[in-house]
């Protein structure tokens, strides 16, 4: 069941990438070169008008704000305060947009007025949204009966909803990439992965011990240790031939392993066949993607499927898929063997995820594919995280997945030498001059 106050969240989270975002472009203002991106200011107003003031604010306010106002007065100083800062916004930001537009004019003339009322307005949205989030969630939480919830949860189920369906989600996430793709590179991509929940709150899902694996006597893993928490983004970078793969075939159960452990939501599963970890629910996306060239896309779907017999949610996974990889329903009656390269690789994700696995694996998503379309494909990736999908990535791409991790790790010759989160690993001496070419 979809969880509202998850989403709330979720989009909480974009806004405060949003309100980093500004705040940096605040501090670049003013110096040499500071001239504002007028584009990327213009895009990101647009973002709080059309979704946080059109979609994240109504939603808020027609359900879970009356449903709490309903039950309880315990919460009517709070909701008025934001419902006051919800009316306030239009025309704060109608004001910036003036502003904005002066100085295209006047730079650098009301640079200073331009940064003191973007500084006003980033603290009021930060505000609002931690006071959401530590003092009205907590409360609708305790007050909030199962039938409130469940009104609540159907509503954003509802996925042709204009406030809360998946097709006005995926329209804005499109909004937010071309954001993030515009902002200049260290502001930009870097960002998506900020602003997480600590890494403590999600429970372990897959844990790896000191692992080993041989090709007769050539030792592809040396003691890998790695661990991926539920929900989270994680990647493992390293070279070609450092034993990604291997260490993927391994989780998968498909390749042999020679010491070391491997657990799965707390069950030990170094002995158990492939095919009981696909049921436990470990899916790979193998390197090379491996789409059924000769079926449909959508039949391609319907064998991700295949473990599955509950006809009506298998069908209903394929409306999400679709709502996810919109191009996939453009051309869901092709043959997958026409698609390009990068839509072959969504095809491939958007099967292994028919299964309803709880990890997926993805083995080098980006390999061979033109960098318009690894943008591409890493928005897919981040969108499955902000799904709520448990992923654990391979790449030789360092630079992009360490962009989008939670938490990394480098891989060198068989040994996980390095971890942290991606910020921290992307900003790391040895990880910029190894690979990033820096
Ligand atoms: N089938 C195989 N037989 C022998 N050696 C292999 C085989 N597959 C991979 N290796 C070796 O294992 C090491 C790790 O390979 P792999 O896991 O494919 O690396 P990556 O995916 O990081 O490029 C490499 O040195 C590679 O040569
Ligand atoms: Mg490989």
């Amino acid at each position: 069941m979809t969880d509202a106050l998850e989403i709330i969240s979720s989009e909480h989270r974009s806004m405060w990438q949003l309100t980093v975002m500004l705040d940096e472009l605040r501090k670049q203002l003013g110096k040499p070169g500071g001239r504002p991106d007028a584009e990327l200011f213009g895009l990101i107003l647009n973002y709080i008008e059309q979704y946080i003031e059109r979609v994240h604010q109504p939603k808020e306010e027609a359900l879970l704000y009356k449903a709490v106002l309903d039950r309880t007065s315990e919460g009517n100083d709070m909701i008025a305060e934001f419902q006051r800062e919800h009316a306030d916004s239009p025309e704060l930001v109608a004001r910036l947009r003036a502003q904005l537009e002066a100085l295209g004019h006047h730079y650098p003339e009301g640079v200073a007025e331009f940064q003191a009322a973007l500084e006003a307005y980033i603290l009021m949205m930060r505000h609002h949204i931690m006071k959401e989030e530590n003092e009205l969630f907590p409360l609708a939480r305790r007050i909030l009966t199962e039938v409130d919830w469940d009104q609540i949860n159907t509503a954003f189920a509802d996925s042709h909803d204009p406030l809360f369906g998946e097709s006005v989600r995926v329209e804005f996430r499109a909004l937010m990439s071309r954001i993030v793709n515009q902002a200049p590179e260290p502001i930009g991509f870097g960002l998506v992965a900020e602003m997480k929940p600590p890494a403590e709150a999600h429970p372990v899902l897959l844990s790896v011990e000191n692992l080993s694996s041989h090709y007769g006597r050539i030792q592809a893993l040396r003691g890998v240790t790695i661990e991926v928490r539920q929900g989270q983004l994680v990647a493992l970078v390293g070279a070609n031939g450092a034993g990604k793969t291997t260490l993927l075939r391994a989780i998968s159960g498909v390749q042999k392993t020679s010491g070391g452990k491997v657990s799965f939501a707390g069950q030990d599963i170094t002995h158990c066949r492939p095919d009981q970890r696909v049921r436990l629910g470990i899916c790979q996306v193998p390197e090379g993607r491996q789409v059924f060239g000769p079926l449909t896309v959508e039949d391609n779907l319907r064998l991700g499927a295949y473990t599955r017999c509950d006809k009506a949610s298998i069908k209903e996974d394929m409306e999400q898929m679709y709502a996810m990889f919109p191009i996939l329903k453009q051309k869901f009656k092709q043959a997958a063997g026409t698609l390009s390269g990068g839509q072959q690789q969504m095809l491939a994700m958007a099967r292994a995820l028919m299964g309803r696995p709880k990890l997926l694996l993805l083995d080098e998503p980006s390999m061979g594919l033109a960098p318009l379309l690894i943008q591409e494909i890493f928005n897919a990736i981040i969108s499955l995280r902000e799904h709520g999908k448990t992923v654990f990535l391979v790449e030789q791409n360092a630079q992009a997945a360490l962009s989008i991790a939670d938490q990394a790790y480098v891989i060198e010759t068989g040994e996980t030498v390095l971890s942290g989160t991606g910020s921290e690993l992307l900003v790391n001496e040895r990880v910029k001059s190894a690979y990033l070419g820096i």
